[in-house]
C-alpha cells in the first residue's frame, strides 16, 4: 500500500516564471542555443526510418538535421546543409534515396555515412581532399527505439541526463527496461500542432492539479488523480488503476495482455516521465505513450505522439481505438488548456508571472533548471533568480 505524501503547508505559493519567458523572442533564442541545441534531443522513432536510404528530416533549435539509415542498417545523422555553398540538402520531412543524398543545387552526393563520393567536375580538381567535405555529423544515440541527437561539440552524459530521468522516476533503470520500449510497435501517432511555448506544456504534463477539472476520462481510470493536492505524488510513483477499471481506456474497458517482462508492482498502474527538455514518457501495462515535442516558435511546439503495443497486437489488426481515445482526449485537453494561458503569457497580468500552489512546487525546480540554462550573467534582468519562496506568500491563488 502506498503512503500519501504530507503536504507542507509554507510557503502555500511560490512564484512562476515571469510571462516574457514564454513570448519573448530572444529568450527562445537562448532556449533554442542553449537547451534544445545543447541536450540530447528526441528526434525520430527508430523504426520509422525502416531500411538504408530512409530519412526525416527534423528541425532542433535553429538546426535542420538529416537522419537516415546508412547501408550497414545503422542511424546516422548530419546537419541538413551542403558542404559546397550550404543549400538545404533534404527538402522533404520524410523520404527515401537509394544509395546516395544528392544536393540539389549543383548536385554534389554524399553517402548514407557523409562521405563526399561524387561532385561535377571535382574529379579534375587534384588538389582536393574529399574526405575534408563530407556532411558534418551530429552526436546520436538509440534508447526506447528512439533516435536522440546532441548538436554540441561535446554531449552531456546521455547516462545522466536522458536515462537519469527514468532512474530518478521509478528508481532504477530496469523498471523502464521491463517495458521492452524498443521492442514496441507503433499503433498510432498523432501530430498536434500546438499554439503555445513548450514550456507551458512540460509545466502541465508535470502537475495534476488541473486533472479533476479537465480530465474526467483520465480521473476515471485514475481516482487518485482526482485527489488535488495528493495527486502529484501518484504521477510519479504510479497511479493506481481504479477498483473496477479493466484497462487503461477511455471507457476502462479491457486493454491488451500485459506486457512481457513487467512486475507485479507495476501492473495496473500508470507512471509519467519527463525527460527534459521535450519528451515525456507514458507507461502502463499494455502500452506505452511517448510525447516528442518540437519548438518551433516562442507561441508554437508540435507534439508528436506515438502508441506503441506489443507488436503481436499490432499485427493482428485489433481495435487500438479504445486505448488511443484515452490519451488523445488527455492531450486535446492539455494542449487546448495551453493555448488558453498562451495569450495572457503577454498581458500585463502576468507580467510579474503566476503562482504555484503546493502540490505544483516542484515545477519550480524546472524553472530554475531553464534558467541555468539560459543565464548570461549582466545581460538581462529578466534572468535574475526568482523570487525566494516566501515572496509571494501574501498572494491569493
Ligand atoms: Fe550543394 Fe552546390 S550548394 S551542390
Ligand atoms: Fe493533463
Amino acid at each position: 500500500m502506498t503512503t500519501t505524501p504530507t503536504t507542507p503547508l509554507t510557503p502555500s505559493l511560490i512564484a512562476t516564471l515571469p510571462g516574457r519567458h514564454y513570448t519573448d523572442p530572444d529568450l527562445f533564442r537562448q532556449e533554442q542555443e542553449r537547451i534544445f541545441e545543447s541536450l540530447w534531443f528526441c528526434a525520430v522513432r527508430a523504426a520509422d526510418l525502416d531500411k538504408p536510404g530512409a530519412f526525416r528530416t527534423v528541425q532542433i533549435g535553429r538546426e535542420s538535421v538529416v537522419v537516415t539509415r546508412n547501408r550497414a542498417g545503422e542511424l546516422r545523422a548530419f546537419l541538413n546543409i551542403c558542404r559546397h555553398r550550404g543549400a538545404r540538402l533534404c527538402l522533404e520531412s520524410v523520404g527515401e534515396v537509394r544509395r546516395s543524398l544528392q544536393c540539389p543545387y549543383h548536385a554534389w552526393t554524399y553517402d548514407l555515412d557523409g562521405k563526399l563520393i561524387a561532385a561535377p567536375n571535382l574529379a579534375s580538381l587534384t588538389d582536393i581532399d574529399r574526405s575534408a567535405y563530407g556532411l558534418r555529423p551530429v552526436h546520436l544515440r538509440e534508447w526506447l527505439g528512439y533516435g536522440w541527437l546532441c548538436l554540441a561539440d561535446e554531449p552531456p552524459s546521455f547516462e545522466e541526463t536522458v536515462i537519469g530521468a527514468a532512474v530518478e522516476r521509478l528508481g532504477d533503470v530496469a523498471a523502464i527496461d521491463r517495458y521492452g520500449v524498443a521492442g514496441l510497435a507503433l499503433g498510432k501517432r498523432i501530430t498536434y500542432d500546438v499554439q503555445a511555448n513548450w514550456k507551458l506544456i512540460v509545466e502541465n504534463f508535470m502537475e495534476c492539479y488541473h486533472c479533476a477539472t479537465i480530465h474526467p476520462e483520465l480521473t476515471d481510470v485514475l481516482p487518485e488523480f482526482a485527489d488535488g493536492l495528493a495527486a502529484q505524488y501518484y504521477v510519479g510513483h504510479g497511479a493506481a488503476f481504479g477498483a473496477e477499471v479493466k484497462g487503461f481506456t477511455v471507457d476502462g474497458s479491457a486493454g491488451f495482455g500485459r506486457l512481457d517482462g513487467i512486475d507485479e508492482e507495476q501492473d495496473r498502474r500508470y507512471y509519467a516521465i519527463t525527460v527534459k527538455p521535450t519528451v515525456f514518457v507514458n507507461l502502463v501495462p499494455d502500452h506505452v505513450i511517448l510525447h516528442r515535442m518540437f519548438p518551433l516558435g516562442p507561441d508554437r511546439t508540435v507534439v508528436e505522439c506515438d502508441w506503441l503495443y506489443a507488436p503481436e497486437v499490432v499485427a493482428s489488426g485489433a481495435d487500438l481505438s479504445g486505448s488511443v481515445e484515452l490519451f488523445h482526449r488527455v492531450n486535446s485537453q492539455d494542449f487546448d488548456a495551453c493555448e488558453r494561458t498562451q495569450p495572457a503569457m503577454s498581458s500585463r497580468a502576468y507580467r510579474d508571472g503566476g503562482v504555484l500552489v503546493p502540490s505544483e512546487h516542484h515545477i519550480g525546480k524546472f524553472h530554475r533548471w531553464v534558467r541555468e540554462q539560459i543565464t548570461e550573467p549582466g545581460t538581462d534582468s529578466a534572468l535574475s533568480p526568482p523570487p525566494s519562496p516566501g515572496a509571494c506568500t501574501s498572494v491569493s491563488p
